[in-house]
């Protein structure tokens, strides 16, 4: 990692991150500087969450999550944009350029768009420069990992409680089932 920039990219699960599959399936070079991490919805995101990466060294954060109207969560997208203004305002406060930060939205099928919004922040760090709260390049390694295990996390419980969601109303359409099934047989009877 050394003295190169990192760049964190928050991708939803649903539509940012599979276009960044997509990107490295249609092997579209997109920078190394770009470490994109998986959350279920950018609406899991919070400020917090944001300035904490840059808190621990990364020189850059992209945002990244469905077109508008799109969010598999209603509006998640929605909220990740006020967040990512609110801490573009907190960023500056602290000495930071906001213009580190930046969301983005985008479909699943736009995986050239993905390697556009890579190469763009990329270009737009390389002017800024390393952050002014860089850290060493073990630390932010370490730091980088602690952030992607914390997505990960995030992602698992999610699936599991869509899981959960799904047996239930499987179960409830059971019950449904055997409920008018019963209705049936007694009014033949
Ligand atoms: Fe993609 Fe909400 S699921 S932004």
């Amino acid at each position: 990692m050394n003295n190169d920039p990192v760049v964190l990219a928050f991708c939803c699960h649903y539509c940012a991150y599979a276009a960044a599959d997509l990107a490295g399936s249609m092997r579209l070079q997109y920078p190394g500087t770009i470490r994109a991490l998986r959350l279920p919805c950018t609406g899991k995101i919070e400020v917090n969450y944001i300035l904490a990466a840059f808190e621990r060294g990364v020189d850059g954060v992209i945002v990244a999550g469905c077109l508008e109207g799109g969010c598999h969560f209603q509006e998640g997208n929605l909220r990740a944009r006020r967040r990512v203004e609110r801490a573009k305002e907190l960023l500056a406060e602290i000495g930071v350029e906001p213009e580190r930060l930046e969301m983005y939205n985008l479909s699943s099928a736009e995986g050239t768009r993905f390697a556009e919004i890579a190469a763009e922040m990329n270009e737009r760090i390389a002017k800024l420069g390393l952050s002014p709260l860089r850290r060493s390049a073990v630390e932010l390694e370490s730091a980088v990992q602690e952030m992607d295990e914390l997505a990960q996390a995030r992602l698992a419980a999610d699936q599991r409680k869509r899981a959960r969601e799904q047996a239930f109303a499987a179960l409830e359409d059971d019950v449904a089932y055997e409920q008018a099934e019963a209705q049936l047989v007694g009014e033949r009877t």
